[in-house]
């Protein structure tokens, strides 16, 4: 299968700015050396927890947001080496669905001036030929006619979050961003939201990213996925090897928290402790050390390297890959306690 978005070493970073806007205090690292590939016609799922920089690699891959470093490459083309208009044409093949359907539908534009909305951009069409496509949209996903001059205030939650399907799928794009897309609504309206996604996947041949800090979801959905903290990758690969086998403490604790039903090999729940860490100049070694469980004393200082351990599936730790042959911290392969773990020692 071909890669339809491939990233390559993918940074971003924020400045941090103090007091005087030109004086740069730090940097966020929302992202950092991120590189995967998403093949097409699959559901590729991305997890982990709030801040660990889901939406902002999201953002880089639809070419919202430029990489600090890397290349992100759609269908194999370098999409920021792109001319002004052949970026915008590819574009428009990729689409997002946000997570709160509210706030990103414009309260005063009706069903059909939203759902238009990217034609009329595009401006290719006529009025009567953007109507009959609003319609069909409209049935696709499960709305009608009827619906055409509502507004936004006059749906439910889950309603308004097909308006935003239909109009993420106006244009035909083939790569869809669903960041989140049924976080904000309740549990009944979100399987419902959930089967519409995979039909629509099935009909219209669409490539997904699927965001979700919900496991439970990606497990249902994902046929591929990777798991991220703190802006980088730390397992990624086959969904059904990773939750048959996640390798990362990481992984295995949010399988835990999630499913409830997977336990480390001593029979035992992994609870993790403490918030995550900020992403402002994070600490050279593996950035999940401070909440490890099982970290050695090497972590803290060596970054992991991000390996494949089995056909497709890839993590990103000692435990795991074993140090790499270089100048190591004494007791590298020690595991740490207590006071160690506390930031800055
Ligand atoms: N435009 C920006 N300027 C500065 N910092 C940003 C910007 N966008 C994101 N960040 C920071 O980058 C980090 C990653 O944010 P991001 O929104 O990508 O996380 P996320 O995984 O999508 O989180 P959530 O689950 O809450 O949506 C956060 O620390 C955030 O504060
Ligand atoms: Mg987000």
């Amino acid at each position: 299968m071909t890669e339809i978005m491939t990233l390559r070493n993918v940074s971003v970073h924020f400045p941090v700015r103090g007091f005087l806007p030109f004086l740069k205090k730090g940097e966020i690292q929302a992202v950092s050396d991120v590189s995967l590939g998403v093949r097409r016609g699959e559901i590729f799922g991305l997890v982990g927890e709030s801040g660990c920089g889901k939406t902002t690699l999201a953002n880089t891959m639809v070419g919202l947001v430029k990489p600090t470093a890397g290349q992100v490459l759609f269908e194999g083309v370098d999409l920021h080496s792109l001319p002004r208009e052949e970026f915008k044409k590819t574009r428009r093949r990729m689409q997002m669905i946000f997570q709160d359907p509210f706030s990103s539908l414009n309260p005063r534009f009706n069903v059909y001036q939203l759902v238009s909305e990217p034609m009329v951009i595009r401006g290719e069409d006529d009025e009567e030929t953007m109507k009959a496509r609003v319609v069909e949209l409209l049935e696709m996903v499960g709305l009608s006619a009827q619906d055409l001059y509502r507004y936004p205030s006059d749906f439910s939650g889950g309603q308004r979050q097909r308006i935003g399907i239909a109009r993420a799928i106006s244009l035909n794009p083939t790569f869809l961003v669903c960041d989140e897309p049924v976080s904000a609504l309740d549990v009944s309206i979100h399987a419902q939201i959930l089967n519409l996604l995979l039909e629509l996947q099935e009909r219209l041949n669409l490539t997904y990213v699927f965001i979700s800090h919900n496991l439970a979801d990606v497990k249902k959905m994902c046929d591929r996925l990777a798991v991220m903290y703190l802006g980088k990758l730390m397992e990624a690969g086959d969904a059904d090897k990773i939750f048959a086998r996640p390798l990362h403490p990481y992984t295995q604790a949010l399988i835990a928290a999630v499913l409830d039903i997977y336990f480390s090999e001593e029979r035992e729940i992994v609870v993790l402790p403490g918030d995550t860490p900020s992403p402002i100049n994070p600490p050279p070694g593996c950035r999940f050390w401070q909440r490890c469980p099982k970290a050695m004393r090497g972590c803290k200082t060596v970054p992991p390297a991000f390996l494949e351990v089995e056909e497709d599936h890839f993590v990103a730790c000692h435990l795991v890959n074993g140090f790499p042959n270089q100048d190591l911290p004494e007791g590298f392969d020690q595991p740490m306690v207590g006071r160690e773990k506390v930031p800055g020692r």
